[in-house]
């Protein structure tokens, strides 16, 4: 099918995506409701694409920028769109009005994905025209260099919507995850959110520090994580695979889960332990800071990967 992406809401996400589409050839139309937000889009953009160039991670800025199109008005960016991002605010009322309002806009076949974090699609688009052509593409931040997206369809959607959208990402290079039925936090903040609980609950009942349980990943698991997950890492730890390991290790998997019966919310005592010692090791003034290293760091490792086969 034939059409641009149109952007839906041109923040944080809505601008790394507009470099996802635009870097893979597609013609890109965004749109936002802020206008200091669209009058700056392309600046912003534009940055974010020189430092991609240092990485190697694109090969031409100006031609990538040449093909995004900053529109007034949502009818411009939704009308001839194959697929539609839309990454307005993570609110539901905020959603639904935004799905109300590009359902019946939609060409014919044309797919719209939202960025949200969490909301199930289900919960702002059941009043929606073309409600089965709507779905869940939750990215990472940033989308261009975390290719991971979660495809989560609807009770209602389509399966050519699903099949569509799946190989509209991996067309554009992203790595699309299909998340068989609506599930709250999806996989991948799921998986995240077991290991913040045995991280706060290892802090909390002093087994560690939070620089120490930090370091457990990034100079152990984490190595791995960045080429494969835990089901081909327990499979490649035993001699006989995945079997094996299971049942050498089972026992004190299941174990561990019977001592943690209890989930209880991150208490405010707790948060701020955690908090004085991040802040001892890192001021507030200088967050800013470290997330631009930890961007260029995950830009080298994205251009690491690319290289490999
Ligand atoms: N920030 C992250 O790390 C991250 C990661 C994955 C997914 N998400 C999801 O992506 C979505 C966007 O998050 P963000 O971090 O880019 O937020 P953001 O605040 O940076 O951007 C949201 C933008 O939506 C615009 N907007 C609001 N209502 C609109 C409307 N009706 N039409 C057009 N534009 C509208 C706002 O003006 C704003 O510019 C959310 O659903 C969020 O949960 C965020």
């Amino acid at each position: 099918m034939a059409g641009h992406i149109g952007i839906v809401g041109a923040g944080l996400v809505g601008g790394g995506w507009s470099i996802v589409f635009a870097r893979s050839g597609e013609q890109v139309r965004v749109y936002d409701t802020a206008a200091a937000i669209r009058e700056g889009f392309l600046g912003v953009v534009g940055q974010q694409l020189d430092d991609l160039k240092s990485y190697d991670l694109v090969d031409d800025p100006a031609a990538v920028l040449a093909r995004i199109r900053v529109c007034d008005n949502l009818a411009d960016v939704v009308k001839g769109a194959r697929f539609i991002q839309e990454s307005v605010l993570e609110q539901v009322e905020v959603k639904a009005e935004i799905s109300a309002a590009i359902g019946p806009l939609l060409d014919e076949g044309a797919i719209v994905g939202s960025s949200t974090s969490g909301i199930p699609g289900s919960a702002f688009t059941e009043h929606a025209v073309n409600r089965e052509r709507f779905l869940v593409t939750h990215p990472v931040n940033p989308p261009y260099l975390v290719p991971v997206v979660e495809v989560v369809p609807t009770p209602w959607t389509a399966q050519a919507s699903v099949d569509g959208a799946m190989a509209l990402m991996a067309q554009v290079g992203q790595s699309p995850v299909l998340v068989r039925r609506e599930v709250e936090g999806f996989i991948l903040n799921r998986l995240q959110g077991v290991l913040l609980r045995e991280a706060w609950d290892l802090f909390e009942e002093g087994y560690a520090s939070a620089e120490d349980i930090d370091k457990t990943v990034s100079e152990g698991l984490g190595l791995r994580w960045s080429f494969m997950g835990p089901f081909e890492t327990i499979d490649l730890n035993a001699p006989g695979g995945v079997a094996d390991y299971a049942e050498r290790l089972g026992p004190l998997y299941h174990s561990i889960q019977k001592s943690r019966t209890d989930p209880k919310p991150w208490s405010a005592g707790l948060i701020g332990d955690v908090d004085k010692e991040r802040r001892a090791a890192l001021p507030t003034e200088k967050l800013a800071e470290r997330r631009n290293w930890r961007d260029r760091r995950l830009m080298a490792l994205a251009a690491h990967k690319a290289r490999q086969t």
